[in-house]
C-alpha cells in the first residue's frame, strides 16, 4: 500500500538560499533538541498515567479496542437508519475536527442530494458561533421529530455550545414530548461539567434518554477527533477502523528517532528554524482539493491553540518520579506561527498575491492529491485544455505554485495523499497532531492547554455574572475597562 510523502525540498537552503532556507548545518545544531524531545516524548508516551497527567492520551486513540469501535459504528448506523437529520453542537476541538471528516470523508454535496447520502441523515454543525441567523434559519426548517441531535463538550460549560443547546432542547421538547431525551447523545467529560449532570439527571429518570459517550481524561479538544468524532464517523458511514488504522500507520512512522525517517520531527524542526532564524511567522496551509479546506481549518486551531502561548514551560519532577508542567510565569517568549488556512487553486486568485510578492514571513504547506474520487476529462477543442483532467490541471497549478514560490526564495513543503481515503486521512490528521506535540517540545511550551482563550469567556461571565469569577479578574475587569473615546468613533 502506498503511504503519505512529505516532500521537505523546498525549505532548505539548497532550493531557495541561505537567507531564506533551512542550512544543513541549522538543522544538524538543532539534532541535540530533536533527540532530547523525542526521548522526553517517548518517556511519557509510553506510561499511562503520564500520558494522561500530561494530556498525551491522544497518541493511543489510533489503537482503541475492536469492540469499542464496533459498538460505536453499530450506534451511528441505528442513528442514521431512523433519524433524517442530525444536529451537531460544539465549537473548536468539539467542532473541527467532524466538520473536516464531513468534508473530506463524505461525499461532496451530501447534504443536497439522497443518491450520495445513501439513506443516511443530513448533517448539520451549530453551536459554534454565537450568531443567531444561521441556528434560527434551521430550526425554523427542520423538523424535530426526525431530527437527532448530538451535543459536544468536553468541558460541559462552553457558552456557544450552552447557549445552542438552551435554544434546541425546548425545540425538540415541544416537538416531540416527554421522551424527548431519547433523540439526544451527550458526549462529554464522565464526571464533570454542566452538561455532565444534566446527562445523569436525565439518565436517572430515563437510561434511554441522554444517552452518553465520554470523552477520556488526558484527551484534550483539539486532539480529540478520534475521540469525539467516532460518533459522527459511524453517522456518515465511514469505516472508523480504516481511519484509526491510518492513524496508526502515522503513529509507527512518527515514532522513529531519525529526524529523516520521521516527517512529524523533521517538519517540526524545520518550521522551528524557519520561524526563528528566517522570520517566517506565518503558516499557510494550502491544500489543493476544495474537500481538504475544512482540514486545513482544523490544522490551523491545532496550531493556534497548541503553540501560541505567552510563557515558556517549566518542567518539575516529584520524588517518586511524576512529572508536571507550569507555565514558567518569569519567562515571557510569545511565541507561536500564526496559521492561514487556504485552499487552491481558489486561493491563487487571493492571498497567493500576497505570498509571492508581500513581506516574506511565510511558508507555505501544500497538500496535493494524487488520485481523486471522480475526474473529469475536458472535450476536444482547439485550446490548451483541450482533453486534459481536471487532477491534472490542479496539480499542475500546485507545482505551478511551488516553482513561483521557489523563484521569489519563499519556504514551502508539500504533503502528498494518495488519495483522499478514510485511512490517509486519518494519518494525515496523525502527522499535524505528532508535528503539533513535537513542536510544543522543541519549543518548550506546554502544546496542551488554552489560557489564552480563557480572556474572552472571564469578560463574559463578569457581565453575564456568573459566579465563582476570581476577584481579581473582576476587579481587573472593573478598573480596567476599554477605553472609548467619543471622538475616535466616527
Ligand atoms: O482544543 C480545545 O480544547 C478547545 O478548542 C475546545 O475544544 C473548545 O474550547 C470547546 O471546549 P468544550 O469541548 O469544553 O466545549
Amino acid at each position: 500500500m502506498k503511504e503519505i510523502r512529505f516532500d521537505f525540498n523546498n525549505m532548505f537552503s539548497f532550493s531557495i538560499g541561505g537567507a531564506q532556507g533551512v542550512k544543513k548545518e541549522e538543522l544538524s545544531a538543532l539534532s541535540g533538541i530533536i533527540s532530547h524531545a523525542h526521548k522526553h516524548l517517548r518517556k511519557i508516551i509510553s506510561d499511562k498515567h503520564k500520558r494522561i497527567n500530561l494530556s498525551l492520551e491522544w497518541v493511543n486513540l489510533p489503537f482503541q479496542a475492536k469492540e469499542t469501535i464496533r459498538q460505536i459504528q453499530k450506534l451511528g448506523a441505528g442513528i442514521a437508519k431512523k433519524y433524517k437529520n442530525v444536529l451537531f453542537l460544539g465549537i473548536g476541538g468539539s467542532y473541527l475536527g467532524l466538520l473536516a471528516a464531513q468534508d473530506a470523508l463524505s461525499p461532496c454535496y451530501y447534504n443536497e442530494f439522497s443518491i450520495l447520502r445513501k439513506g443516511r441523515p443530513r448533517v448539520y454543525f451549530e453551536g459554534n458561533n454565537l450568531d443567531p441567523d444561521t441556528l434560527s434559519v434551521l430550526l425554523k426548517n427542520l423538523n424535530p421529530r426526525k431530527t437527532f441531535v448530538v451535543v459536544i463538550s468536553k468541558s460541559g460549560e462552553t457558552t456557544e455550545t450552552k447557549a445552542a443547546f438552551c435554544i434546541v432542547e425546548p425545540w425538540l421538547k415541544k416537538a416531540v414530548g416527554k421522551n424527548y431525551g431519547r433523540q439526544i447523545i451527550a458526549i462529554t467529560d464522565p464526571v464533570t461539567g454542566a452538561l455532565r449532570r444534566k446527562v445523569d439527571a436525565e439518565q436517572a429518570r430515563d437510561s434511554l434518554s441522554f444517552r452518553s459517550l465520554p470523552l477520556l481524561k488526558g484527551v484534550g479538544g483539539r486532539f480529540s477527533e478520534f475521540n469525539m468524532g467516532l460518533l459522527h464517523l459511524a453517522i456518515i458511514g465511514v469505516s472508523i477502523q480504516e481511519v484509526l488504522t491510518g492513524a496508526a500507520s502515522m503513529y509507527k512512522r512518527c515514532s522513529n528517532p531519525d529526524v529523516f525517517k520521521n516527517p512529524a520531527y523533521l517538519y517540526a524542526a524545520l518550521q522551528v528554524i524557519l520561524y526563528q532564524k528566517k522570520r517566517k511567522p506565518i503558516t499557510i496551509i494550502m491544500p489543493f482539493s476544495e474537500t481538504l479546506k475544512s482540514t486545513a481549518d482544523w490544522y490551523a486551531q491545532l496550531l493556534a491553540e497548541s503553540l501560541g502561548k505567552k510563557y515558556s514551560r517549566k518542567i518539575s519532577l516529584s520524588k517518586d518520579g511524576v512529572e508536571t508542567w507550569k507555565n514558567d510565569l518569569t519567562k515571557i517568549v510569545n511565541v507561536g506561527r500564526t496559521p492561514v488556512a487556504a485552499r487552491g487553486t481558489n486561493d491563487l486568485h487571493s492571498i497567493q498575491q500576497n505570498n509571492i510578492e508581500g513581506e516574506n514571513n511565510k511558508a507555505t504547506t501544500f497538500i496535493r492529491i494524487e488520485k481523486f474520487k471522480d475526474d473529469l476529462m475536458i472535450p476536444a477543442a482547439n485550446d490548451i485544455l483541450s482533453l486534459r483532467q481536471y487532477s491534472q490541471l490542479l496539480n499542475l497549478a500546485q507545482e505551478a505554485t511551488e516553482w513561483a514560490l521557489v523563484r521569489e526564495k519563499r519556504p514551502n513543503c508539500t504533503v502528498i495523499l494518495p488519495e483522499v481515503s478514510p485511512y490517509y486521512w486519518g494519518a494525515l490528521l496523525f502527522f499535524f497532531e505528532m508535528a503539533t506535540a513535537f513542536e510544543g517540545e522543541l519549543l518548550n511550551i506546554n502544546a496542551f492547554d488554552q489560557p489564552g482563550v480563557e480572556g474572552y469567556k472571564n469578560y463574559m461571565y463578569f457581565k453575564l455574572q456568573k459566579k465563582g469569577l476570581s476577584e481579581k479578574i473582576a476587579e481587573e475587569i472593573k478598573t480596567k475597562p476599554l477605553v472609548k473615546k467619543t471622538k475616535f468613533i466616527l
